[in-house]
């Protein structure tokens, strides 16, 4: 009996079924399959007649190549990808509509052709007009860049084995390059999936680094196939927040590289400016002196980045008090507050809670925990928190406030940018050194930490005085009351 080719293709995740169906039974969206002729993959009767080709077996040791890396010239833009594009890799980057990756990449390639390599930016959205027009805005217009407004993958990459090897390629974007091998439209999974290997397949062989720009869907994954995250060696997003000017450059998976790090960049009228002090920037437009705003030491990847954490607590109208969060972990946040609740006196089931972290960055460390309490509370109680203080801790279930890594580091940022004191775990103290003269306030629970920002509300005219309990003392030494 003849096998069955797979025909019908989740356009959503690519999952493979052979007959339809309303839901992909892979990714659980509707109405994402779609018939797609099975060529490209050879038929059976003639797969098993070819005869191998035999290739050299290599021992584990023996002289490997260290991965030759090509440094952009863009600080920040290298210390996402571990220090710059790997000979014969493959990246792509994602991130939404208009939130500069052109931008970027055209940045990218005129430093590596002012530098004297070979760039060449192939454009399949936008005409070569429109490119230029950006160059000139970027004043890039005389950087030796190879441009070219094309779609067709086996054209590209005839083109471009003519000549010296390309340093780096920027494809903009895989999801208008379409292949001959494949008969599905473009922008479709097959396409994609067929045109980014025969790039891969093109960067291996020769040894040029390819950029593959690709569009983010709205509930942010690169649009189409996630399998071209598994193809490439590394994957980065370019965020931020559409109203705002910074855009942060993020590794979502390197092969060669860390995944850990952020570059940050601010939109200018002349392109993307590097900005190599993150904080400066994030605690530039700080309210100063208003209830509910702390601020973070926080470490990214390497590098120590404060940052702004925003809280409002208001009695809510509605039956289910409101949590929302930008920024932040959602559950982290009903974590923080079932501890405040459970151990600290601080009623908040009343009450509508908004947790925003300024300038658009997304926090994944635990050791903001504190500060996150500390500007709920501080908005609760309607206490301005000392405007030189950070604030850095993992708070556990029990209330107990633990220590987090790189303590100096934080400590060292925060005195560079002219903080007192630093709010941090007792248990840190030990392995702090070097603190650059900061006033160390250590707290050993979270209900000293609410106890003191609650003593400092009560000097002041009070609009929530009845939420925090006086003298606010861990749970088990409260009447229990209903
Ligand atoms: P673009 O790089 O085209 O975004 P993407 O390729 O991710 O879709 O950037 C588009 C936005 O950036 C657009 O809204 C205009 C803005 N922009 C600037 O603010 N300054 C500049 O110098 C450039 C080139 C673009
Ligand atoms: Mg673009």
């Amino acid at each position: 009996m003849a096998k069955s080719t797979l025909s019908f293709v989740c356009q959503n995740c690519g999952a493979a079924y052979n007959r339809w169906q309303g839901k992909c039974d892979a990714c659980g969206e509707w109405n994402t399959l779609a018939e797609e002729d099975a060529t490209g993959t050879v038929p059976v009767s003639i797969r098993s007649k070819r005869k191998g080709r035999t290739f050299q077996l290599e021992s584990l040791s023996g002289k490997s190549h260290d991965a030759p890396r090509l440094p952009s010239g863009m600080t920040e833009l290298d210390r996402v990808t571990g220090g710059g594009f790997v000979r014969g890799s493959v990246l792509l980057v994602g991130g939404d509509p208009g939130i500069g990756k052109s931008t970027l990449l055209t940045q990218a390639t005129s430093l590596l052709a002012r530098a004297g390599h070979r760039a060449v930016y192939i454009s399949g959205e936008e005409a070569i007009a429109q490119v230029r027009l950006r160059a000139e805005r970027l004043g890039l217009s005389d950087a030796p860049v190879q441009l070219a407004s094309e779609t067709s993958v086996e054209d590209i990459v005839s083109t471009l084995s003519e000549g010296a090897v390309p340093r780096l390629i920027v494809i903009d974007s895989i999801q208008t390059m379409w292949t001959d091998t494949v008969e599905s439209a473009p922008g479709t999974v097959t396409q994609v999936r067929a045109s980014a290997q025969a790039l891969i397949r093109f960067a291996k062989k020769t040894g040029a680094a390819i950029i593959l720009v690709g569009h983010v869907t709205k509930d942010g994954q690169i649009a189409g196939p996630r399998v071209v995250e598994h193809m490439v060696d590394a994957v980065m997003s370019f965020e931020g927040e559409g109203s705002q000017q910074f855009r942060i450059l993020r590794a979502v998976k390197n092969r060669f590289g860390p995944t850990d790090e952020i570059g940050v960049f601010e939109m200018t009228g002349l392109g993307l400016r590097e900005v190599s002090n993150p904080s400066e920037l994030f605690l530039s437009e700080r309210d100063l002196g208003s209830p509910g705003t702390a601020v973070f030491a926080g470490i990214e990847g390497t590098r120590p980045v404060l940052v702004e954490l925003q809280a409002l607590v208001a009695p809510t109208a509605l039956g289910t008090p409101r949590r929302a969060v930008v920024g932040w972990d959602p559950s982290r946040l009903s974590m923080v507050l079932a501890v405040l609740e459970a151990h600290c006196g601080v009623k908040l089931s009343g009450h509508d809670v908004y947790l925003n972290v300024a300038g658009g960055l997304r926090i994944q460390e635990p050791a903001a925990d504190l500060a996150a309490a500390a500007a709920l509370v501080s908005s609760l109680a309607n206490a301005p928190l000392p405007t030189d203080a950070v604030y850095f801790g993992e708070v556990s279930l029990s209330g107990a406030i633990r220590p987090v890594a790189q303590t100096t580091a934080r400590l060292k940022e925060a005195a560079k940018l002219g903080f007192g004191r630093a709010v941090l775990p007792e248990s840190a103290r030990g392995d702090v050194g070097g603190d650059g003269g900061l006033n160390l306030n250590s707290v050993g629970g979270l209900s000293t930490l609410v106890a003191d920002i609650a003593a400092r509300g009560s000097r002041k005219p009070q609009r929530e005085a009845g939420n925090i309990e006086k003298n606010a003392t861990p749970a088990r030494f409260r009447r229990q009351d209903g």
